[in-house]
């Protein structure tokens, strides 16, 4: 009986030692000592045996019931901290940890949208230099030093000719100094001015444009800037263009959008007046074509340029331009 008892332990521990996890060693535990465990049925079966070898066989099992006990209660302990320490325990049962993922920045977003609107109206994409010369960004475009026009965008310079770009205008002289007409571009970028409080930041983005051919006309003009704020907004944002003034357009305009918060009601958005300002705009001036070579006897062209910012505050509703160069990520992830 003895011998019995002790098969039972080596077989329980050899089968102890081969278990790989948890519930192989909770089921060896109910196995042999469960309520019909083997070491349980022998304790229970002891009154069968002879009376002298009664004492000595339970015992004996108490012993074997103890250490049993113990080995699996180690063996267990042992295979949880080995599971809770990473080091090589790979639980590939778990879900995987996703990078995280980031998104285009909203400015990103609606410059692609303006310029592939562009795109399927046969526009190409053109691109300058955010370090320009004074030649490009104000003497080509009809703004001699001391024009009162160059006020308003004063800018960064690196040196006495050399400035950080004021607008994506000079990106119109570049291209039309390397290609001959018809001409057909948007030029997307960053732009730079001495400006800085809650509407106006040092940078900010705009997106020019440029058609060049024969026969154009400012009603071309109008209906591809219409056909452009029906893509953004939606059909019913009426235009209104307004007499301004820039030294390179002749006849110039300011475009003004019927508000899309109000309608046209009047609202703290537009002010009370109904109409939102977006652009600018104009017919080339002749002597911008005459900078680039071109022969204004022959061809003739429209202009614009638009504050990126504004449309995409507009478009989705954002009351703060800083929030656009904070990096909040509570503020990016709405995109
Ligand atoms: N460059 C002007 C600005 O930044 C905007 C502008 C007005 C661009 C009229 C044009 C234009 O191309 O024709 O204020």
């Amino acid at each position: 009986m003895e011998n019995r008892i002790e098969q039972i332990e080596a077989e329980a521990l050899a089968l102890l030692s081969d278990a790989s996890d948890v519930e192989q060693i909770k089921s060896l535990s109910v196995k042999y000592l469960g309520r019909k465990g083997l070491v349980t049925l022998f304790l229970r079966n002891i009154s069968e045996l002879p009376v002298d070898e009664r004492p000595e066989a339970g015992k004996q099992a108490n012993i074997t019931k103890k250490r049993l006990e113990s080995a699996f209660e180690e063996a267990a302990k042992r295979m949880e901290a080995d599971f809770s320490d990473d080091s090589d325990a790979i639980d590939v049962s778990l879900p995987g940890r996703p990078s995280p993922q980031g998104s285009l920045h909203p400015i990103t977003t609606i410059t692609r949208h303006i310029c592939s609107i562009f795109a399927r109206m046969g526009f190409d994409i053109a691109e300058g230099p955010e370090v320009e010369n004074d030649y490009y960004n104000f003497e080509a475009l009809n703004i001699p030093k001391n024009h009162p026009a160059r006020d308003m965008q004063d800018t960064f310079y690196v040196s006495e000719n050399i400035v950080l770009r004021t607008h994506t205008s000079p990106i119109q002289v570049h291209v039309m100094e390397q290609n001959a007409p018809p001409i057909r571009i948007v030029a997307p970028g960053k732009v730079y001015r001495c400006d800085s409080d809650l509407t106006h930041t040092p940078m900010f983005h705009q997106v020019e444009g440029l058609l060049v051919d024969e026969e154009v006309s400012f009603g071309d003009l109008k209906g591809i800037l219409e056909s452009l704020v029906h893509q953004i907004f939606d059909e019913n944002i009426r235009l209104r263009f307004r007499p301004s003034f820039f030294p390179f357009t002749e006849p110039s305009a300011e475009v003004d959008i019927l508000c899309v918060m109000c309608r046209g009601k009047g609202c703290k958005v537009c002010s009370q007046t109904g109409w939102l300002e977006v652009m600018g705009c104009g017919m080339v001036h002749p002597a911008v074509f005459e900078n680039v070579g071109y022969d204004t006897s022959i061809f003739s062209g429209f202009a614009f340029g638009m504050g990126v910012e504004r449309l995409a505050m507009l478009k989705y509703g954002i009351n703060d331009l800083r929030m656009f160069f904070e990096s909040d990520l509570r503020f990016l992830r709405q995109f």
